[in-house]
């Protein structure tokens, strides 16, 4: 299958970085072809602006929204790696999410919100948090993430197979750091198409 990986982090150097080439080489070690979409490095502009409005009044899609639509349309599976901000996507993700998956593209709201236009894909969510998973349990904020994003945006998004990897302590030892990157590696390892 066809792997899309989409890295929100304007540095090179991060671990968000390292998460998504570990993602992508596990990938490539079980015979799938990959692509990646460095969104910093690419310099995509996660604005959604009065000239994407007008463009959809016109029945129109802006060039850069175009070129993304067609990475997605080539991919069976689409895994996002962005570093959890105030418990949530960074402002480059939610923008790409925001333009790029839009209305009468990926989804028709008015007929049903969890049948998208789009064909059944996996969905893979890795994010790099600070804090640990048993806060992060305790205190409400994974089962609102996978609320957010597995029930709601991946629904809309078509995902028939969705997966949400917390990569809990990100910011620790780097023995810690180092469990993690074999996780991802594991987690692209073992993709599989939604059973249909
Ligand atoms: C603006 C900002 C907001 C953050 N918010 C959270 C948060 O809500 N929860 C959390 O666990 N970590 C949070 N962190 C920590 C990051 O998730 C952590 O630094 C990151 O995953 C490390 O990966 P990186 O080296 O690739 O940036 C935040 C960090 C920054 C800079």
């Amino acid at each position: 299958m066809h792997v899309l990986t989409v890295l929100d982090h304007p540095d090179p150097a991060s671990f968000s970085k390292a998460i998504a080439l570990a993602f992508n080489d596990g990938a490539i070690s079980a015979g799938h072809t990959t692509e990646f979409a460095d969104l910093h490095a690419e310099r995509f502009d996660p604005r959604w602006s009065l000239a994407d409005i007008e463009a959809d009044k016109l029945g129109k899609v802006p060039a850069d929204i175009k070129f993304e639509q067609d990475r997605i349309a080539r991919a069976d599976a689409v895994a996002f790696v962005f570093p959890l901000f105030w418990w949530g996507m960074p402002a480059m993700t939610k923008g790409w999410v925001d333009r790029v998956w839009s209305w009468g593209w990926a989804y028709d709201q008015l007929d049903d919100p969890e049948v998208s236009l789009q064909r059944p894909r996996t969905g893979v969510l890795l994010v790099p948090a600070g804090a640990r998973s048993d806060e992060m349990d305790e205190q409400g904020y994974t089962s609102a993430l996978e609320t957010a994003w597995i029930n709601g945006t991946f629904g809309y998004f078509g995902f028939a197979k969705r997966e949400l990897v917390l990569l809990n302590g990100a910011t620790g030892s780097s023995t810690r750091r180092q469990a993690l990157l074999e996780r991802a590696k594991i987690v692209g390892a073992g993709l599989s198409l939604p059973v249909a």
